[in-house]
């Protein structure tokens, strides 16, 4: 475990094992960024020497690891580049503290001297060094290194009760960041949904203010009429679960209802997947995993806001008893689904748990779900896409995802969609699957959209792009998991709770 300290002092006469300042570039030429003004000038003059020797240019995504021989009390120095210094925000500072985090994963004793003048830029620092030292590293059999034993933020806000806020905030996002990431990681054998629900509930019992947990078994499940997850359970020897979490603080004023896609694993079903599109889909329960982080972080900040997460978890299989193309399933509050594509089973989990959720009359509902490729074909693997019926919303959560490092874009639901939904079935209310080439992640939400309660504003996240990353790390994201939507619901939360 780290222990993070806010410290008002100089980079230069700390004492510590590296010291981190960020560098950006003006007219093309390195220059201090806030916080590491007395690193520069204790090199004075050597500077711009000592940068242009090691081919540090100040520019976005490069790292630096210099010996200070002397200059500095501490013996490295590591220059993060930020970028142009009057395009620096406070995402920017939150990749650099990232990359930082991820480069000196070995050092025991830290000082950070990156831009932190508020509350806003202290937290990106924490979170950005936290989440971009992350490393999954259980099913490895080497040694893996530690995190750091002590980090100094330098900060001249280090007296404000922001900023010692920010702290304690960033550390409980990260950590929440992490589960996620750590279970989207976990080999799918190892986190079946009877494995993947126990885990919810002894994360849940680790949370000190409490949080009650329901779990749903398959013969629950069946008897309450749960018919989409059933449907997309019943090709899997490992039987689906419906995970339900509680947190009711007293004088909570707003109820919020957040819903997640528990794929465990996708194959795709009868409609199997190509081995290569199938070789990710361990992911498929990122959007669960993110609901479930989320709320245990909002319980153990204390906010002020009644949250309620539905995980409809399952395991997409190829079997003989799997569900065919052609079959009518009766989803959870009666409405008839015709299934067309047994690939298409997120829209199925979540259609009755967005019933379910609706039930209690929650003043909003935000699901997450890795639940269309269309959608990475629009929007690439590094933003999420949110839709719904409330555009006042998905604002709200576009920006929350801004604050919290987040890239997330709104489409829309096109009026033609919601009409192919209820008239494309000859058999059915519904049908599951868009016959038409194109539209998938606007067809999918219009799907998910007839099982949302009358008049109640709701957003659908789709991170089908963002949930994993199978690329290098950037900035505060590793290669793998990347517990995406997790710090946006914290931070649309505590937006709540504080408005
Ligand atoms: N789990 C996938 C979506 C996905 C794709 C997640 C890529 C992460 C990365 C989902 O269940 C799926 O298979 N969707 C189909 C929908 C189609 C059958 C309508 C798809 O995207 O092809
Ligand atoms: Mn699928
Ligand atoms: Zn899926």
């Amino acid at each position: 475990m780290t222990t993070f300290t806010l410290r008002k002092g100089s980079p230069a006469k700390t004492r510590s094992d590296a010291v981190v300042v960020g560098v950006c570039t003006s007219g093309g030429e390195p220059v201090a960024a806030p916080g590491s003004e007395a690193v520069v000038s204790a090199y004075g003059k050597k500077f711009a020497a000592m940068v242009r020797a090691v081919g540090f240019e100040g520019k976005v995504g490069q790292v630096a690891k210099v010996p200070s021989a002397g200059t500095l009390k501490s013996p490295l120095l590591v220059l993060v580049g930020l970028g142009p210094a009057d395009e620096l925000t406070v995402n920017g500072v939150r990749r650099g503290a990232g990359i930082a985090g991820r480069a000196l994963s070995k050092a025991d004793d830290v000082v950070l001297a990156l831009p932190a003048r508020d509350a806003a830029e202290v937290r990106a620092v924490v979170e950005g060094w936290l989440l971009g030292g992350y490393a999954f590293s259980s099913y490895k059999t080497a040694p893996t290194p530690v995190p750091a034993d002590q980090v100094t933020v330098l900060t001249d806000a280090a007296r404000s009760k922001d900023a010692q806020a920010a702290l304690e905030a960033a550390q409980v996002v990260a950590a929440a960041v992490a589960r996620t990431r750590d279970w989207v990681n976990t080999p799918p054998g190892d986190l079946t949904p009877p494995l993947f629900a126990d885990a919810a509930v002894s994360a849940a019992k680790q949370v000190g203010r409490k949080v009650a947990v329901k779990v749903l078994d398959e013969k629950e499940l069946h008897a309450g009429g749960f018919g989409g997850i059933v449907a997309v359970g019943q090709g899997s020897d490992s039987p689906p679960r419906l995970v339900r979490l509680t947190y009711k603080p007293r004088g909570a004023k707003q109820h919020l209802a957040l819903v997640g896609k528990g794929i465990t694993f996708d194959s795709g079903g009868l409609w199997i997947k190509p081995g290569a599109s199938m070789a990710t889909m361990k992911c498929d329960m990122g959007g669960a995993a993110a609901v479930i982080s989320a709320t245990l972080a909002i319980a153990e900040l204390g906010l002020p806001i009644a949250v309620t997460a539905y995980a409809p978890m399952a395991e997409n299989m190829v079997s003989g008893t799997a569900q065919r193309p052609g079959d009518v399933v009766t989803m959870y509050g009666g409405k008839t689904v015709e299934v067309l594509n047994t690939d298409a089973e997120g829209r199925l989990v979540l259609g009755d748990a967005l019933v379910l959720a609706s039930e209690q009359q929650p003043d909003l509902v935000v699901d997450v779900a890795t639940l269309t490729g269309a959608c990475e074909q629009a929007l690439g693997d590094r933003v999420a896409g949110v839709m719904g019926n409330d555009d006042e919303l998905a604002g709200r959560i576009i920006s929350a995802g801004d604050r919290a490092g987040e890239a997330i874009w709104q489409l829309p639901i096109s009026e033609e969609m919601p009409v192919k939904v209820r008239t494309y079935s000859k058999v059915a209310d519904l049908m599951q699957h868009n016959v038409d080439l194109y539209g998938g992640a606007l067809y999918a939400a219009a799907f998910l959209q007839e099982f949302v309660g009358e008049g109640l504003p709701w957003a659908h996240l789709d991170i089908a792009g963002p949930a994993f990353n199978t690329r290098s790390a950037y900035g505060h994201v590793p290669a793998g998991g990347t517990g995406v939507a997790t710090a946006t619901l914290v931070e649309l939360a505590t937006e709540l709770a504080n408005g």
